[in-house]
């Protein structure tokens, strides 16, 4: 039978316990890590969200306490009273915060016990990460998950005082929205009420916090859940957290000017590190021809150089022809190395999978230079390229050709993985640059029609509006911003159209019918025929940012109950079958119930 904790209530956090604390009495609550029993001493390590403390039970000076300890297994809840004590100078842990101390226990209550858990709850303990999230409550309680989470709380506390500080109000905005195209994919929810229609979740409250500014807010915040149905990745939840803001009467430097004292101040108090600021402004060109991505990682060199010119003339017709077609010769440097064939052809298979159609490479060495061109360039050719790339003895040319985007993406990618590959990134340095000048519309292959970079309420430059006018979206610069860290696009925003006929035009260029935008953004045309003001706004990724300050790798590290790779929650078993009742209310019938459930 569990104990009660009347009278035995926490007075300390197990992990704060100090040489500060000796001689005091404390009682503590938490779950047992392990015990060891050596005999007349008994040690527990006992485990809260704050850390471990070690309580020891003496059998000469509490037997009853010493034969109630030995019945303690791993997870069980407990309250233990004791005095702090120094630990014997051999027995001292420099490794554990509390690691001088220990709690000489002269009471204890066993408040619940706990069947062996399917895994061991340890930070070191190797665990397969289905186990974890299939009882994440366990997963949780293991201390770097607990840090994560604190520091989670730590920064969006931070961001409510930062903003409030700077005059934004909170303001929430609802969930259950109207389906308004762009973007990824909605999720949707049946209505009871209006039999055949939906609302959609929010992919962000973008046109909610338009209209706030339409209303007078003048500096809006929130921290807002997100839903969006595409593909995950290790950045990419399908429900996320934004910081979410918009401010009226400014320009794209005013949002990122208040925003670079965000991070500062974040920064600051959470990890006590000064981001130098203003940051960086690169504009997006800059970013794709020097790094090969819009997000790009500064924290390191191996920059991509352009031989498209060189190649337009040169013997090899691969090369040749590609140039004189528009598309693109590039290349990087990687430094000296010990370059093997085997390494190279592994190089050449990452390029074919992130978009190239393959590598030709030159390798420089004492012995002289290999080169998978040696037979289709000359080699006053190969000089040529070995010139242009700026290589030294030991060093590796990689080159790929072909359409500018995927030659971007491929040698982008390349620049990452050989970045880390061969240790060239700081990793406790924190990059950040804003990357402007976007551009307003990319060509979809997969639609046959141009398609907003951003969204579609984002603001044309002034100066590329007449371009929206003749019909040519091809060379529309857009008034957007983006905040990158370390390679990942932490947020990003832009000055909006307050003006009805540009965002009319806006709809017309991407495509809308007049009708189509009626139906679907009638009320934000409508919002601007009543003196709009002119705004700009953006949106952190709050679980990325959350990700790259703790120093993890994966987003669900730092969301407690996140998704799997096919938006599954494997602890609830969500999304799941519902009652034909369920649906019949929703005047719903599933077609592939009965094949989902043969699987
Ligand atoms: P955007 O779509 O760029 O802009 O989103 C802003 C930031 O949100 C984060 N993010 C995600 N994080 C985790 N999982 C996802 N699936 C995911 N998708 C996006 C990224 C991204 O930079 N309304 C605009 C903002 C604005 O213009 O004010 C918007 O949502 O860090």
């Amino acid at each position: 039978m569990a104990e009660f904790i009347t009278g035995m209530k926490r007075t300390d956090y197990c992990g704060t316990l100090t040489a500060k604390d000796i001689g005091r009495e404390v009682t503590v609550n938490g779950w047992v890590r392990k015990t060891r029993n050596l005999g007349s001493l008994l040690f527990v390590d006992l485990r809260d969200r704050s850390g471990i403390v070690q309580l020891v039970f003496d059998q000469e000076t509490h037997e009853s306490l010493f034969d109630k300890a030995e019945g303690l297994h791993q997870e069980y809840v407990l309250s233990a009273k004791g005095i702090v004590r120094a630990r014997s100078a051999e027995a001292v842990n420099p490794r554990m915060k509390t690691g001088e101390v220990e709690i000489a226990v002269n009471d204890m209550r066993v408040l619940n016990s706990a069947e062996t858990p399917p895994f061991q709850i340890d930070d070191k303990a190797n665990v397969s990460d289905v186990l974890r999230l299939k009882y994440r409550y366990l997963d949780l309680r293991r201390p770097s998950m607990s840090r994560y989470l604190m520091m989670r709380h730590r920064i969006v506390k931070e961001a409510h005082d930062y903003y409030d500080k700077n005059g934004f109000i909170e303001v929430e905005t609802p969930s259950l929205c109207k389906s308004t195209p762009e973007g990824a994919r909605d999720y949707l929810v049946p209505s009871r009420v209006h039999p055949g229609k939906f609302y959609a979740l929010p992919q962000s409250p973008q046109l909610f916090k338009q209209l706030l500014m339409c209303a007078g807010f003048d500096r809006y915040m929130q921290i807002a859940k997100c839903y969006r149905d595409e593909d995950l990745r290790a950045d990419r939840q399908p429900e996320f957290t934004q910081i979410d803001l918009e401010m009226s009467f400014v320009d794209a430097d005013d949002v990122m000017t208040i925003n670079e004292g965000f991070i500062k101040q974040l920064f600051k108090n959470v990890l006590d590190i000064d981001v130098p600021t203003p940051f960086i402004r690169m504009k997006y060109q800059e970013a794709m021809s020097r790094f090969g991505s819009d997000k790009p990682d500064i924290r390191f060199g191996l920059e991509l150089k352009d031989i498209t010119e060189f190649a337009k003339t040169c013997s090899f017709k691969v090369f040749s022809e590609t140039a004189q077609s528009g598309g693109a010769v590039r290349l990087i440097c990687a430094p000296a190395g010990h370059y093997s064939r085997k390494e190279i052809d592994g190089l050449t298979e990452f390029i074919k999978t992130h978009g190239g159609s393959g590598m030709a490479w030159i390798a420089l060495s004492e012995s002289g230079v290999r080169s998978s061109l040696g037979k289709v360039l000359t080699e006053e050719e190969i000089g040529e390229i070995i010139k242009l790339a700026d290589a030294k003895n030991g060093d590796l040319i990689c080159i790929v050709c072909g359409k500018s985007g995927p030659v971007y993406t491929a040698l982008g990618g390349l620049r990452c993985y050989l970045g880390d590959k061969l240790g060239l990134i700081p990793k406790d340095k924190f990059a950040f640059l804003w990357v402007v000048d976007f551009p307003q519309f990319e060509y979809s292959e997969e639609e046959g029609r141009y398609v907003a970079m951003h969204h579609p309420f984002t603001m044309p430059k002034t100066e590329d509006i007449p371009k929206i006018e003749a019909g040519d979206l091809s060379d529309v610069k857009a008034d957007a911003y983006d905040i990158v860290l370390n390679g990942y696009e932490l947020g990003g925003g832009s000055i909006r159209i307050h003006d009805s006929a540009l965002q009319q035009l806006m709809f017309k260029a991407l495509g809308f019918s007049e009708e189509d935008a009626k139906t679907r953004f009638g009320f934000l045309l409508e919002a601007f025929k009543y003196g709009t003001p002119p705004h700009g706004g953006m949106a952190y990724g709050l679980d990325r940012l959350v990700m790259l300050m703790t120093g993890s790798d994966n987003i669900r590290d730092v969301i407690a109950f996140p998704k799997v790779q096919n938006a599954s929650d494997l602890m609830t078993g969500a999304p799941d079958f519902v009652d034909d009742k369920q649906l019949s209310e929703l005047y719903i019938a599933c077609t592939e119930r009965e094949k989902a459930e043969d699987q």
